[in-house]
């Protein structure tokens, strides 16, 4: 199972005993806080009066909101990591482009993806010209955080610790640092460069789309959900769209509830039981616990002659990589990441691919089922309808009110999780995404287009643009809206453009990946009838083995 609430999924053959972790080691080596204890940290609060009160403020004028996404000439991309430093693993210079940083799945951080990602070759993120933006849906994930709690990387460091407390241990050559090498992430938190992530989301948020705030007629309501990093990326975000202090005052934080016997379609996870019901495939082992010990199969016995005392093997070695992208994302630097090849990486960042495509994505029977309930609501933000049926993973209280669930805004932000976005996703029949499916468990197809990298990396984005254009545009041959202009709406992830040629009633391809509004909701509204949220989710069904499957569309079969 992949659970949103473990944010990436642990091959359970990939877990080392559970007793090594319990008695000797559960964490960084190290557990700072902030202030140190015993800091005094009562003040005369009348020497520091609030930021927000500050008398002499001098003036304030403000200018027009900004609408870049429209008004450029071009869009602004993302490839800022700064202050971390890169790994340079080098490119042989064969196969599609390579970096380190951007091969760790859901553990890379987020970039603005290329134009042609998704197959939409001219295709850019900005306003299409003729058309005019109405509206905007964003859809987050939190940013860069500290390992899950029964990540792998505390259990490598329990059994290295456990290894040089005892003699007979040491590390030569390339391996070398592991002589000294302490633990020392927390977990489950943002890291200061995951926030960094959320503010700069929000301040590229407002520079593109801020124009669309002239438009609200009440405060801004944006979702996230209880579990805490979400609430830090919900506030940074924020933070940075608003700026500081502003955003206090700004709109309203919505904060449902995330945990088990709690619906929410921003973690729908605990309102779908059969997602916990994971395929366990050939030999006990799933989709990545297999492709491991193929793409690892020799790294161990490379890696190990420069270490006695200590036993590497496939475990281990998959840890020791995901320690290179948490120790940078949390740390700026990690010694790890040096010990692998190129061909190692892009091995490393398939087994993500095939963690999700089987864990939350197109592969799995429960995915079209958990992101359906987000669509619903998606289509009640369209068609400004409010909703009365909750059969899905929606919170009726919240999703019924018109205070915690409004329908007249421009402006829509929700956060959510990795494997939530990917079910969502999944929902939405971005069928291009999943194109080379099903996965092959023990290669990398030539042609893939399913990357975890490019759908749910650390605050990755899901953008929907409601746009009227001209029916002279001739952006869509439709004769019903061949008269005045039309609404479309187009969907951008990480900056690329997705076709949506593959849902109903949006099959002319469009070079702008635009489909027309009216035809995108009838299309929506047929995926919901078609999502079988109770078979897929309470049925009692078999799921077939990864790599022996057919499903593409995230539904049990039938
Ligand atoms: C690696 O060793 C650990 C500890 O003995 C074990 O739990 C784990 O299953 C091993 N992994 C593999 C792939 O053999
Ligand atoms: C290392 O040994 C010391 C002293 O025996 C002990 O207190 C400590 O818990 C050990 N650390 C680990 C990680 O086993
Ligand atoms: C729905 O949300 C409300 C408000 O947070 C909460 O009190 C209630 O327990 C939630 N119900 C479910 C089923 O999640
Ligand atoms: C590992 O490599 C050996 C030697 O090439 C091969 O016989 C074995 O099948 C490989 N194992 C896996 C799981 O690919
Ligand atoms: C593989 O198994 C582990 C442990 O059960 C699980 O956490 C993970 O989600 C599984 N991955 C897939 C792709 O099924
Ligand atoms: C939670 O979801 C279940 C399953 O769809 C539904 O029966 C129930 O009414 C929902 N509860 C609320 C408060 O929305
Ligand atoms: C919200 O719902 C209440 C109760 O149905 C209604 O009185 C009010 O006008 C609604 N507000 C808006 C902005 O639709
Ligand atoms: C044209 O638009 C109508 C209604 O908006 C829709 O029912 C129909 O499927 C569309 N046709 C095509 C080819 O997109
Ligand atoms: C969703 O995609 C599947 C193919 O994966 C297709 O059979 C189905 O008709 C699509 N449904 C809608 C409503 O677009
Ligand atoms: C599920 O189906 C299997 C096979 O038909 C049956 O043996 C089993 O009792 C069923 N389980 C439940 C809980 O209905």
């Amino acid at each position: 199972m992949i659970s949103y609430l473990l944010c990436s999924a642990l091959p359970l053959a990939l877990t080392v005993a559970a007793s090594e972790s319990a008695s000797s080691f559960a964490g960084s080596t190290v557990s700072d806080v902030f202030p140190p204890p015993g800091a005094t940290i009562t003040a005369d609060q009348s020497y520091f009066p609030d930021a927000s009160q500050v008398e002499y403020a001098g003036p304030t004028p403000t200018g027009a909101e900004l609408e870049a996404i429209a008004t450029a000439p071009a869009a602004a991309l993302n490839s800022n990591i700064y202050p971390l430093l890169a790994p340079q693993t080098p490119y042989s210079g064969t196969g599609a482009p390579f970096e380190v940083i951007r091969s760790w799945g859901n553990l890379s951080p987020w970039f603005s993806v290329g134009s042609n990602a998704f197959g939409l070759a001219t295709a850019n993120p900005q306003v299409p010209a003729g058309c005019e933006l109405e509206q905007v849906h964003l859809l987050h994930r939190h940013g860069a955080r500290y390992p899950t709690s029964s990540d792998l990387p505390t259990l490598f460091a329990a059994h290295l610790h456990a290894a040089a407390n005892s003699t007979g241990f040491s590390a030569t050559g390339p391996l070398e640092f592991l002589n000294t090498w302490t633990y020392k992430l927390g977990a489950e938190l943002l890291t200061p460069f995951g926030r960094e992530q959320l503010f700069q989301l929000g301040v590229g948020f407002r520079v593109k789309y801020g124009e669309l705030l002239n438009g609200f007629i009440d405060l801004p309501v944006f979702r996230t959900t209880s579990n805490y990093r979400m609430v830090e990326s919900a506030l940074n975000f924020a933070a940075g769209f608003f700026g500081v202090p502003d955003y206090q005052t700004s709109y309203h934080q919505e904060i449902i509830i995330e945990s088990g016997g709690f619906n929410s379609t921003l973690s729908p996870n605990p309102s779908c039981p059969n997602s916990d019901n994971n395929v366990a495939g050939l030999l006990g082992l799933n989709a990545t616990e297999r492709w491991a010990l193929v793409y690892l199969n020799m790294t161990a016995s490379r890696l190990q002659q420069y270490v006695t005392g200590l036993n590497l093997n496939a475990t281990y070695i998959y840890a020791m990589q995901q320690l290179c992208a948490y120790e940078t994302v949390a740390l700026g630097y990690s010694a790890f990441c040096g010990l692998f090849t190129e061909e190692e990486w892009r091995g490393f960042d398939y087994s993500f691919d095939l963690d999700f495509w089987y864990g939350s994505g197109p592969g799995n029977p429960t995915a079209a089922a958990q992101g359906i309930g987000w669509v619903q609501e998606l289509v009640a933000r369209l068609t400004k309808t409010p909703l009365t049926t909750f059969d899905t993973s929606m919170n009726s209280t919240l999703d019924g009110s018109n205070i915690t669930f409004p329908l007249n805004q421009p402006i829509y932000v929700d956060a959510s999780h990795d494997t939530a976005i990917s079910t969502i996703i999944t929902a939405l029949n971005f069928t291009t995404l999943a194109a080379n499916g099903p996965l092959p468990i023990d290669h990398i197809p030539a042609f893939q287009t399913y990357h975890v990298h490019d759908i749910a990396p650390f605050a990755t984005n899901l953008v929907a643009q409601v746009l009227s254009c001209p029916a002279s545009l001739g952006v869509v041959s439709n004769t019903s809206a061949a008269a005045g202009s039309a609404s479309y709406i187009r969907f951008l992830l990480n900056d690329g453009v997705v076709p949506l040629t593959g849902i109903s009633h949006c099959e002319t391809p469009d070079p702008n990946g635009l489909c027309l509004l009216d035809n995108f909701i009838q299309g929506m509204q047929e995926r919901i009838a078609e999502v079988d949220f109770v078979y897929d989710c309470y049925g009692n069904y078999t799921a077939p083995l990864p790599g022996s499957d057919n499903i593409i569309d995230g539904r049990a079969p039938q």
